[in-house]
């Protein structure tokens, strides 16, 4: 059976690029990177590409939607896709918006990553936000995406606490550690067609149960 090919989507370091570089590998994902686009000409993430032997490719993606270099961006994003054999984007820490020659293709096919519960804490900022904001807990999400930011139906979410003393850093530490289990698995349910989406639900058929010794309550309860 041929594997799902996956574009890997990225602006910086790519630990999430990583984490599904290593589960198709060893077999967690039934897929494989196809190719690395990366709108940072000197990202790390391009140089795991290159470690794995994956096509990174640098593509000046402009910093405004609806500039002549972001509409340049997408017709290339799309040229890229076909030539890759492309199925399904997988944008891990991408930081511009795809453009929507780029969506119309590939409707349904287009997942993200985001360092926060949504829908709080949508935009850029995600773990900063959550820590400002005083929440105890906070966490990631896999999404479908679409046309505008971090608004597409949820896959699925894993969350955290946020300790004492916790900042952007330390807190987005933690998060990540769940978004390399989350994202990948996410994947693996597109691979094998298990992911519906009815309205803004995600059906994932025959869906283990929810990961948990018990609920996360934080700060937690006290016992007497
Ligand atoms: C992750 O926190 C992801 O959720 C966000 O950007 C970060 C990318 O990290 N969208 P990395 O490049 O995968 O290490």
């Amino acid at each position: 059976m041929s594997k799902l090919r996956l574009a890997v989507m990225v602006s910086g370091g790519g630990t999430n690029l990583q984490s599904i570089l290593d589960a198709c590998v060893s077999g967690r994902i039934d897929a494989e990177v196809a190719v690395v686009l990366c709108n940072v000409a000197d990202a790390y993430a391009l140089e795991r590409a290159r470690q794995t032997g994956v096509p990174g490719v640098y593509v000046p993606a402009g910093r405004k939607s609806g500039t002549v270099e972001w509409e340049a961006a997408d017709a290339e994003h799309l040229r890229l896709l076909a030539q890759y054999g492309v199925e399904l984007i997988c944008m891990a820490g991408y930081m511009r918006r795809l453009g929507p020659m780029v969506y119309q293709a590939y409707q349904g096919r287009v997942l993200n990553i985001h360092p926060a519960l949504l829908p709080s804490f949508m935009g850029a900022h995600g773990q900063r936000d959550a820590v400002e904001y005083g929440v105890p807990i906070s966490g990631c999400t896999v999404h479908f995406a679409d046309e505008q930011f971090d608004t597409g139906p949820v896959i699925i979410q894993a969350a955290v606490p946020v300790l004492p003393g916790d900042d952007e850093a330390s807190l987005g530490a933690r998060i990540l550690m769940q978004e390399h289990r989350i994202y990948p698995q996410a994947i693996q349910w597109y691979a094998q067609g298990r992911l519906r989406v009815e309205g803004r639900r995600v059906i994932v058929e025959k869906a283990p149960p929810p990961t948990m010794a018990e609920a996360i309550i934080s700060p937690g309860l006290e016992t007497r």
